[in-house]
């Protein structure tokens, strides 16, 4: 998928995770892992790692190449990663569909980064990767993610108990979802 780099803001650009982002991705979340933990999935040590992240980052791109997963980072003028967005699962056939996630790096939360961001998936998504749908979930109280996704014409379509488990418990969430278009079903 042929997807440019775009800039978010003066000195944050949004782009395409790249092979050598490893040592980058291992240094924001550790720094992030106690900020995040609340909202993630419990993740094993080696997550936190240059390998751990490697390992992951391999597989995303793998499938990015398959056309299963599209991986963004926001990276910040002095090379550092301030947030990723993947859009993940993605089905084609009549479904068209695919799961978004997403998360600003402490420091830099509250500029409009993660609406900006979310607001430029949804244009590859539909102009790009060809989806009709997006689905967004975030646990009962992420009044943050809920206000991101509202303001990027996500609705809200129902509440999913037990639906995934968040820093290791199974956690009623809130689903959205954003219907990209309207055309008529393409075969
Ligand atoms: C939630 C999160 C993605 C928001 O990122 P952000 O870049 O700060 O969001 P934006 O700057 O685009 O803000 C969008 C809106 O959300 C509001 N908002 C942000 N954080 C908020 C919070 N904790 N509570 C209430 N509103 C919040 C902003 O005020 C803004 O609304 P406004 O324009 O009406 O003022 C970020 O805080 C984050 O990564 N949190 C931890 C991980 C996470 O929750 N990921 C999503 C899992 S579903």
């Amino acid at each position: 998928m042929d997807i440019p780099a775009e800039k978010l803001t003066r000195d944050v650009i949004f782009r395409i995770a790249a092979k050598g982002d490893a040592p980058a991705l291992a240094a924001a979340y550790l720094e992030n892992r106690e900020y995040l933990a609340p909202w993630e999935p419990r993740r094993p040590e080696n997550f936190f790692t240059v390998a751990g992240q490697q390992t992951v980052l391999d597989d995303r791109l793998r499938q990015c190449a398959e056309k299963r997963t599209v991986p963004w980072v926001l990276e910040s003028a002095d090379g550092r990663i301030v947030g990723t967005t993947t859009l993940s699962g993605i089905v084609l056939g009549p479904f068209r569909s695919a799961c978004l996630g997403y998360w600003i790096a402490a420091g830099h939360q509250g500029r409009g980064l993660a609406t900006a961001a979310v607001e430029a998936v949804c244009r590859v998504a539909r102009e790009t990767v060809g989806l009709h749908r997006i689905e967004a979930s975030t646990v009962l109280d992420n009044a943050g993610s809920q206000r991101v996704l509202a303001k990027c014409g996500f609705e809200h379509i129902g509440t999913a108990p037990r639906y995934l488990a968040i820093n290791g418990t199974w956690r009623d969430h809130r689903l959205f979802q954003r219907i990209l278009h309207d055309d008529a079903p393409t075969p």
